[in-house]
């Protein structure tokens, strides 16, 4: 048994309820490591307040779900009712509602910001590919926890967007259709799916969602933070051997969240008591009608945060999986003149490239959609490894890298806009394209990223005081 340690004689009343708690629970310890005494590289910018962020927006969600759980009811007969029920009887029900509605868009603008950050300053690369890999995931489950959420109001859009997306894995071959079955519980989205999807979206989901979180955090307080310079402050330890370049997270970086907060509160609260529905943005229309299953509503689109991925996938179309052969038939054409590898490797590229044409002409262009919607979210995974610049931060990369990923966001909301839009030719098209830039962006970035002239990085932060 650890040896027990005294509080001094005359402590006050706190310390020693503190003391007594240190000897059966390591609670100072545990602060000490991840707050009090976690040294964060004093450069951090505002990109840095993104994960507190969604940690108090997770909060949010958890706390009003509990509250709104009280009174919704996961019937296909009463479920609409019991949201309205929530709005208009239920005490401060409303407020409770569209806090966790807005939540919900607001956990897709701080995360998609939070990702940015880590695409701008390098911070998925070593040592960090596991802080990266349990953000990844992390965006998954908070895809299917939105998805299973959206059902539960039962409005028109719930139902239909619900039945669009089980659908597609209807497309899948071979497997597809009892794959759609197992999933919805039924021929059709019906009271068993509402059941289901409301199990995954309160509990289920949830659980992974906050072990994932955990296990983010402490692969990143195992390795420290990265900061915009890109430079690991651990390789120059000062006197006590903290970082040089590292000072406590409280209260110096408390102060930045806290401020952070402030600010996010007043836009938060602007949003729920000035424009909850945000123009048909965060809160369809078409969802405050009750789901009709003999009625198909002219336009289905899913929610924003959707958007840049559904469009990849209305993106590929008959003519697009064309273009895909011909893109597959050039890169083997490639490999083989100019990759740097024997002739076996280029045996095998082109093998692998007729394999993957076959594949391509053989399957519906409806199951490739999906393999390039879900492709989309997959590639980020192993963005620690595409990525071969000598640097870490855009701050030491090439100029054009900026232009680069300036492009690259254009085209990311681009694409969420084509998403919201119904289907034209002139939207497929640059759909189209933007798809393949997405997917070049990151297929080609062991490429590209080693390209050009990088500037020197210096060996300690740079950080003006202020
Ligand atoms: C519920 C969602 C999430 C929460 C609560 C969360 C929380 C946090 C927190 C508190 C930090 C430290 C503070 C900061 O650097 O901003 C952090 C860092 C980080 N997060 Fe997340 N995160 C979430 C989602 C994601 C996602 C989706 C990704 C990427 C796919 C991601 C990638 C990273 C990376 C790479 C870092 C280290 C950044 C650096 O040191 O420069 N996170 N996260």
């Amino acid at each position: 048994m650890a040896k027990f340690k005294e509080a001094p004689a005359g402590a006050p009343a706190a310390q020693k309820l503190l003391n007594w708690i240190d000897n059966r629970f390591p609670l100072s310890e545990l602060y000490n490591e991840h707050v009090g005494q976690y040294y964060a590289p004093k450069n951090f910018n505002f990109w840095y307040v993104f994960g507190s962020l969604a940690l108090v927006v997770l909060v949010i969600q958890i706390v009003t779900g509990i509250f709104l759980v009280m009174h919704y009811k996961p019937d296909a007969n009463l479920a609409f009712a019991s949201v309205e029920y929530i709005m208009r009887d239920v005490p401060w029900g409303w407020l409770i509602r569209y806090m966790h509605s807005t939540g919900a868009s607001a956990f897709f603008i701080v995360v998609y910001l939070h990702m940015y950050r880590g695409l701008l300053y390098g911070s998925y690369r070593k040592p960090r590919e596991l802080v990266w890999i349990f953000g990844c995931a992390i965006f998954l489950c908070l895809m299917a926890e939105a998805f299973f959420g959206y059902l539960l109001p039962w409005g028109q859009m719930s139902y239909w967007g619900a039945q669009v997306i089980v659908n597609l894995f209807a497309a899948v071959p071979f497997i597809g259709p009892d794959l759609a079955l197992l999933i919805r519980g039924d021929f059709v989205v019906s009271d068993a799916t509402l059941n289901r999807f409301f199990s995954f979206h309160v509990i289920a989901i949830p659980l992974v969602l906050i072990g994932l979180v955990v296990a983010h955090i402490i692969a990143l307080h195992e390795v420290g933070s990265n900061n915009p310079d890109g430079v690991e402050i651990k390789e120059t330890p000062g006197p006590n051997g903290h970082p040089l370049d590292g000072i406590p997270f409280h209260p110096y970086y408390t102060v930045h969240d806290i401020y952070a907060l402030s600010v996010f509160l007043i836009l938060f609260t602007a949003v729920i008591f000035f424009a909850p529905e945000f123009g048909g943005y965060f809160l369809e229309y078409n969802n405050f009608i009750p789901a009709d299953p003999l009625k198909t509503p002219p336009h289905i689109a899913p929610v924003w945060y959707f958007t840049p991925f559904y469009s990849m996938l209305r993106a590929t179309t008959d003519q697009m999986v064309n273009v895909l052969c011909i893109v597959v038939a050039l890169g083997a054409v490639l490999a083989v003149l100019k990759g740097g590898f024997g002739a076996k490797g280029k045996l095998a590229a082109l093998v692998g490239a007729l394999v993957a044409v076959f594949l391509l002409k053989t399957f519906d262009a409806k199951f490739w959609g999906v393999v390039v919607m879900g492709g989309a979210v997959v590639i980020l995974f192993f963005l620690p490894w595409l990525d071969r610049s000598p640097v870490k931060s855009i701050r030491y990369r090439p100029q054009w890298h900026t232009y680069l990923y300036g492009v690259f966001v254009v085209y990311f909301l681009v694409l969420g806009y084509l998403g919201i839009q119904p289907p034209s030719d002139v939207g497929t098209l640059v759909a189209q394209v933007g798809t393949l830039f997405y997917f070049g962006f990151f297929l080609l970035m062991p490429w590209w990223s080693r390209i050009g002239t990088f500037k020197p990085v210096p060996q300690r932060v740079v950080y003006a005081a202020h």
